[in-house]
């Protein structure tokens, strides 16, 4: 199938090579021409394992094109999936769809023949009916369809959980449009996962009941974590014990330093301005959000307990800066919250990440180094941010090569006994 693709980030990009690598000719739209003279070029924008030679092969291939030109991409297409970015607006938490309506405008300009616009975006509960009424003129009933199909692509990740999704959802009442995505995503649903199929408003309360729950999952585990600190208990022992419990389920159970991330912050949120709307209390999703906002204080209770609630001129070094392992992405990450607050109280911060130095740190406050051992060279404090395996199986001894040293595992991806048999002074998290 002719297929484009607006907005070419962590969502459109992925979505669009896969489409491609799947057999339909595929068009990535970007309004940014840097970002799509790159891609032409081979240059791609976003950390994403796997995605570099998946496009290579489509493009090679001829199925997968990039282009600025968005009215001549949808005239040429069947199918345009809208993927452009839907940022929090900061006083309302609302979901900004600036962009999205942006795209709409010109959609209604290009429709030569039927469509279906789908939104893989997410978008708040409604956005579909919007775009609909948007779109519709006296003439033009019949010449499209408005589709929900949200993602549910973990970054890092993303390539797996498409080809291999536990289910696809798309949200129409149309058959004529279901019956073109079910063809569509057939070739993945024959593997594994299940295509179900639903009104467009349930798919778009589908995504964020989804996130809205896996940031619930996770705050849940985390607020464990900080009884079990005080229970003297392994919360890791609590997330097996329940996770075994086919009715909870053992992912997203991992304690750490609290969700970030492009979506969980934005999708909770954006639920909250919805239930607002539509006056109904989300109470639970509430209480996930300012959990989990104020997770990073708890933590730094932690390192002034540990450093003795001296922080002056104390040398610590973070090993990541991402808001998880897998990614280069910084949105919402625990350590802008956590390294603007050390500097500030005269601790000298550096760090290693494996996806290289970060704009959102003052290179002269905060050091980057582009390898482990220069970065943990003679530090008092040692931060494990993010669950890298390169993090996995170090010498912390050889490493810091000094005698008094401590170890902050928030990812608790060591033992706490093997670390006290090496006479390791190793905190973490929930144990
Ligand atoms: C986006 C949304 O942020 C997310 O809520 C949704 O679940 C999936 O789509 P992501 O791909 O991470 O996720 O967005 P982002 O990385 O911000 O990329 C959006 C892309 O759209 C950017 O490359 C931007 O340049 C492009 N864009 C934005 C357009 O091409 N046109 C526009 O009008 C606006
Ligand atoms: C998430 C959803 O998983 C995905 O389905 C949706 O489409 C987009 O948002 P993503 O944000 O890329 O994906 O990453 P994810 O792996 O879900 O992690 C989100 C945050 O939760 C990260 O900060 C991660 O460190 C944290 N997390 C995740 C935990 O702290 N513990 C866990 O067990 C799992």
């Amino acid at each position: 199938m002719k297929i484009c693709v607006i907005g070419s980030g962590y969502v459109g990009l992925v979505s669009g090579a896969c489409f491609a690598d799947l057999g339909n000719n595929v068009i990535c739209v970007d309004k940014n021409v840097n970002k799509i003279s790159n891609l032409k070029n081979g240059v791609i924008p976003i950390y994403e394992p796997g995605l570099e030679e998946l496009i290579q092969r489509n493009v090679k291939q001829k199925r997968l094109k990039f282009s600025t030109n968005i009215s001549n991409s949808i005239i040429k297409s069947d199918i345009i999936f809208i993927c452009v970015g839907t940022p929090t607006k900061i006083k309302s938490n609302e979901a900004n769809l600036k962009y999205i309506f942006q795209v709409v405008k010109d959609l209604k300009k290009n429709l030569n023949k039927y469509k279906i616009i789908v939104t893989k975006s997410t978008v708040p509960v409604t956005t579909g009916d919007k775009i609909q009424k948007l779109l519709t003129t006296k003439t033009n009933k019949k010449l499209f369809d408005v589709v929900s199909n949200p993602e549910f692509l973990r970054e890092g990740e993303a390539i797996r959980d498409f080809m291999f999704p536990d289910r696809v959802v798309v949200g129409t009442n149309s058959k004529k449009a279901n019956d073109v995505l079910k063809n569509l995503y057939s070739p993945i649903i024959k593997k594994k996962g299940r295509y179900f199929n639903t009104s467009r408003r349930a798919a778009e309360v589908i995504k964020y009941a989804a996130n809205g729950f896996l940031a619930t999952k996770i705050t849940f585990i985390n607020e464990m974590s900080n009884l079990c600190e005080k229970l003297n208990v392994d919360v890791t022992d609590v997330s097996l014990g329940i996770g075994t419990d086919e009715r909870i389920g053992a992912r997203f159970l991992r304690a750490g330093p609290g969700y970030g991330g492009s979506c969980f912050p934005k999708d909770t949120r954006a639920l909250i301005s919805t239930s607002k709307k539509f006056k109904t209390d989300l109470s639970i999703v509430k209480s996930t959000i300012n959990s989990n906002e104020n997770r990073y204080k708890y933590l730094l209770t932690k390192i002034n307990e540990i450093l003795n609630n001296n922080l002056k001129n104390k040398k610590i070094t973070f090993l990541g800066v991402t808001f998880k392992a897998g990614t280069d992405d910084m949105r919402d990450s625990a350590s802008l919250k956590l390294i603007p607050y050390l500097i500030k109280k005269g601790a000298k911060v550096s760090y290693y990440e494996p996806t290289g130095i970060k704009k959102d740190f003052d290179k002269k406050k905060v050091v980057y180094f582009n390898n482990i051992k220069d970065a943990c060279k003679n530090s008092d404090l040692l931060i494990i941010h993010t669950e890298w395996n390169e993090f996995k199986q170090l010498n912390f001894n050889r490493l810091i090569n000094k005698k008094k040293f401590k170890i902050y595992d928030l990812r608790n991806l060591y033992s706490p006994k093997k670390m006290k048999n090496k006479n390791i002074n190793y905190f973490s998290i929930g144990r």
